[in-house]
């Protein structure tokens, strides 16, 4: 029997549901019930009724399929494929952070540790941020990790946004100068971007957009060519839906490494051994519940 075949059978029989991140490798998109963007996929994980979530993507993604379903084994079929800026911020430096400014509502983005959100009044994603924090009632905002996604949101409220310094190394090394130079190479292209990237890049940008946001514009849009500022593995879902208009990747180099960790093989032994199981306390989880759920709440 092929991989893919055993992969199948054995989700059949297990009665899984396998989501992968749009980043993931072709393969891996390929076999999963569900590829999305962090909002869609949260989503997912909210209303599924399967008993296993084999969850191709990186640690915080799994965490806040487990925190929102404790009921349901959600299996990381790597256990190293982590996402650092979710990791530049700690829960002691946010509660330092909340003392210097008690009047603040907290907003974590989605890439945070399951502590972080449980310190936060309400989660968000790159889809949802501006809707999020425009619909608080407090004037200052805290906003962590993503000093990008801060900025971003910034320019689309009058709130006061209070930004922690992380970012992602993908996002943040795309440079203004890769797009004017995508630009004169490609003159018909529309440029999207995703909002981790740096003000300047986003400056020179037509679209900003989560990557499903990117994936609904392309479906929809006139235009046939297109330069996406976002991890490379977008490219892969854009082309397969849109087999007659043209991709080109803002940066080639634009790759998240641990988003490339999961494989085929290491899908089937997360079946096979529904390990690397991720969990997360109750006492934390209760709390980080209530930012997601809120988030998930707010319409958009
Ligand atoms: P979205 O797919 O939610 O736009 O997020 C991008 C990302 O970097 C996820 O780690
Ligand atoms: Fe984290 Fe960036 Fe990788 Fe997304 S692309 S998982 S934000 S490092």
């Amino acid at each position: 029997m092929t991989m893919i075949k055993k992969i199948l059978a054995l989700k059949e029989e297990r009665q899984a549901t396998i989501l992968a991140h749009n980043y993931q490798i072709p393969e891996v998109q390929d076999i999963a019930d569900l590829v999305g963007d962090s909002l869609e996929l949260s989503r997912a994980a909210a209303r599924l009724d399967s008993e296993v979530i084999i969850f191709c993507g990186v640690d915080f993604m799994a965490e806040t399929a487990a925190i929102l379903s404790p009921q349901k084994k959600v299996v990381l079929p790597e256990n190293g494929a982590w996402c650092p800026m979710a990791h530049m911020i700690t829960p002691e430096q946010l509660r330092d952070l909340k003392a210097l400014h008690p009047e603040a509502a907290v907003v974590c983005y989605v890439n945070s540790t399951a502590e972080i959100k449980a310190e936060s009044d309400v989660c968000c994603t790159s889809a949802n941020g501006v809707q999020v924090v425009n619909s608080l009632s407090e004037k200052e905002v805290i906003f962590v990790p993503d000093r990008n996604l801060a900025a971003y949101v910034a320019r689309h409220t009058d709130k006061k946004i209070i930004p922690w310094n992380g970012y992602c190394y993908v996002h943040d090394h795309l440079t203004a100068e890769e797009v004017r130079a995508a630009r004169a190479e490609h003159p018909n292209a529309e440029v999207l971007v995703h909002p981790e990237c740096r003000p300047e890049v986003i400056d020179q940008a037509d679209f900003v957009y989560s990557t499903a946001g990117m994936g609904r514009h392309a479906l929809a849009g006139a235009a046939r060519e297109f330069i996406i500022g976002t991890e490379t593995g977008m490219i892969y879902r854009l082309k397969k839906e849109n087999p007659l208009k043209e991709f080109y990747p803002l940066s080639k180099n634009a790759i998240c490494q641990n988003m490339k960790k999961t494989d085929l093989a290491k899908v089937l032994r997360a079946l096979q051994t529904l390990q690397s199981q991720v969990t997360v306390p109750e006492e934390i989880a209760v709390r980080a519940r209530r930012s997601i759920e809120r988030m998930l709440a707010v319409k958009n």
